[in-house]
């Protein structure tokens, strides 16, 4: 299985949005990982369409877009329009999950699922024949930088049996508390994408952080 590296941009330098872009752009990284926050699902506010637009501008690489908002339902096709590749919400934010999956895809793009730390995969059994993904937490959504909780690589571990099990071709990603300590072991887990924020803009060579989580 191929490994992705997803670099979330709630950890780049916002005065330098395009430069740090551009820098993912020229990466090994295959993927960039945009978070947004309401306030409201998360104790957090990030930002919204006009810097994912500039964002969108300065690369051609695929936009994982994750979503901690509730009603998800209500701005999924923006997100789309605006250039998500990927469009990942939280299983806990609405009660229309088959409809965001279905909203999704009629606008084009791929779907994801989430889980926070608190939910079991089982939330989500039923919908994971229609998903293009699942995103499991690795933190409390809200905010970059925090440590990794264990218990998170056994729910990789479930997805991945229940692939099997499902016959479903979703790929396993995860979000929150990703370093170099850990990636080769989540990878080996089961993940398919490792999302890393503080990681890579974090390192003094983001680039070299890049091919270091991706084990090369
Ligand atoms: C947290 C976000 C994560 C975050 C990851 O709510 O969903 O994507 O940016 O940051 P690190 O890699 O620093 O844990
Ligand atoms: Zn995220």
């Amino acid at each position: 299985m191929k490994r992705i590296i997803s670099p979330s941009m709630l950890s780049a330098d916002f005065g330098n949005l395009a430069r740090d872009t551009r820098m993912i752009d020229e990466s090994a990284a295959e993927w960039v990982h945009i978070d947004v926050m309401d306030g409201r699902f998360v104790p957090n506010i990030s930002f919204g369409f006009p810097v994912l637009k500039s964002i969108v501008a300065a690369t051609e690489k695929f936009m994982d877009v994750h979503l901690m908002i509730v009603e998800p339902e209500t701005y999924l096709e923006r997100f789309v329009k605006a250039g998500a590749d990927l469009v990942v919400f939280h299983v806990e934010a609405t009660e229309k999950v088959e409809e965001c999956i279905r909203i999704i895809h009629e606008a084009g793009a791929k779907a994801g699922i989430s889980i926070k730390p608190g939910t079991p995969v089982d939330a989500i059994r039923e919908w994971l024949p229609m998903v293009d993904l699942v995103l499991v937490m690795g933190v409390e959504p809200g905010f970059g930088g925090q440590k990794f909780i264990e218990g998170s690589t056994d729910k990789v571990r479930q997805l991945k049996a229940l692939r099997e099990e499902l016959g479903a071709d979703y790929l396993i990603e995860l979000d929150g508390g990703v370093c170099r300590d850990n990636a080769e072991m989540l990878f080996e887990a089961g993940c398919d994408v490792l999302v890393a924020g503080s990681a890579v803009f974090g390192a003094a060579d983001p680039k070299a952080e890049i091919l270091a989580l991706l084990g090369e």
